[in-house]
């Protein structure tokens, strides 16, 4: 493979602007880091728009505004603009409590081309306790804001072992809401949803029965195109996390440090460097972080000789990391993993009543 070939293999298309890790809800499963409070802000609407031209020309075309939530980020609009103006299709992940008509019309106005809303549950009294505040009321106000403005509305709920049975429901509020997509995302163990995994993690019959759900909605007329994959810890098989490290997804954190993921900045001993200090193109092509585990150079046993790694990459190092200690392990979701009684182990915790989560932020939660 020639040099150019190499770095098609590592192209980006999709920049993900952690605009602020500041969020007024406390999720239980929330994938920000535990110490999201200690990350600055440190990019302006400047910043983040020189940015977005740098990606434009490595390849990126698609830029997704997230969290924390990133409506609270005092330069949106100049951000919003910034990012269309460079060429790209903008989105953006709200929870949806703290953008008005006005304000959402005006970044429409600047080239807002779409919008994810999270929701936590189908009714009000099961999402607010999951968000650890009242918000479900205010976000299906805001989703029908959307939809008003002509916007593609996409409702994400993350699922877990409380409100897998409700998956009927929530498809039904997605439809009721106009949404033309449903991302049913099984819970990932990264950030507070690992410290709360004994209180998250379902049974296998629940998800059987969610699928089943599913499949169901999918053959009914004009519903939301849904979206349903079952968690890995269910699965005998790892998945391909972020299409392969450093391969097609590039992250910047609030502080403007470039990342592979949302997570990787978690593992111990990983260099990632930070923009604006270094361009965008050093940052991707050569910080020391993302070197360490892009392509196969990396990989051991069973990985390194295993015809699935073109497929899975070897799966999450940030699983690997957090499950194993060693982020260069294979995926302890894999079953060929040497790490994947770990996962077994886990999956008993189903099986006994769920613990008191901990919400984002309380500060007893990081005694890790
Ligand atoms: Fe994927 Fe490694 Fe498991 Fe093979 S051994 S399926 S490459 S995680
Ligand atoms: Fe970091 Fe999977 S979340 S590699």
């Amino acid at each position: 493979m020639g040099a150019a070939d190499a770095k098609e293999g590592h192209r980006p298309y999709n920049l993900v602007a952690e605009l602020t890790y500041r969020c007024p809800l406390r999720c239980i499963y929330c994938s920000n880091p535990l110490n999201h409070r200690e990350v600055p802000d440190a990019l302006d609407g400047g910043a983040w728009t020189r940015a977005f031209r740098e990606a434009a020309s490595l390849g990126v075309v698609h830029v997704g505004l997230t969290g924390g939530e990133p409506t609270l980020h005092p330069d949106l609009p100049d951000i919003v603009s910034g990012a269309a103006e460079a060429g790209h299709y903008v989105h953006l992940v709200t929870a949806g409590t703290t953008l008005d008509g006005p304000r959402l019309a005006a970044l429409h106005e600047r080239g807002l081309r779409s919008v994810q809303l999270s929701i936590q549950d189908a009714s009000e009294a099961e999402a607010d306790e999951v968000a650890g505040t009242r918000s479900h009321t205010k976000k299906l106000a805001f989703a029908r804001q959307v939809t008003d403005l002509g916007l593609p509305l996409t409702l994400n709920a993350v699922l877990h072992r409380g409100n897998l049975a409700r998956v009927p429901e929530i498809i039904a509020l997605a439809r009721r809401l106009g949404a033309r997509h449903l991302e049913l995302a099984n819970a990932q163990y990264h950030g507070w949803a690992l410290r709360n995994r004994a209180s998250l993690l379902p049974s296998a019959a629940q998800l059987e029965e969610a699928a089943s759900a599913v499949e169901h909605a999918r053959g009914e007329a004009d519903g939301p195109e849904i979206l349903f994959v079952l968690p890995d810890y269910f699965s005998d098989r790892p998945k391909p996390c972020m299409g392969g490290w450093g391969r097609r997804i590039l992250v910047m954190t609030p502080e403007g440090r470039v990342l592979p993921c949302h997570d990787a900045g978690e593992i111990a001993g990983l260099e990632f460097w930070r923009y604006p200090e270094r361009s965008l193109e050093a940052c991707w092509e050569s910080s020391p972080g993302i070197l360490a585990f892009r392509g196969e150079d990396w990989m051991q046993a069973p990985c390194r000789t295993c015809p699935e790694r073109e497929r899975d990459f070897g799966g999450c190092r940030c699983q690997a990391f957090r499950l194993t200690g060693d982020a260069a392990a294979a995926d302890p979701a894999c079953s060929l993993a040497p790490g994947h009684a770990i996962v077994r182990d886990a999956r008993r915790e189903a099986t006994v009543e769920a613990p008191v989560p901990v919400y984002r932020g309380d500060a007893r939660s990081l005694n890790r």
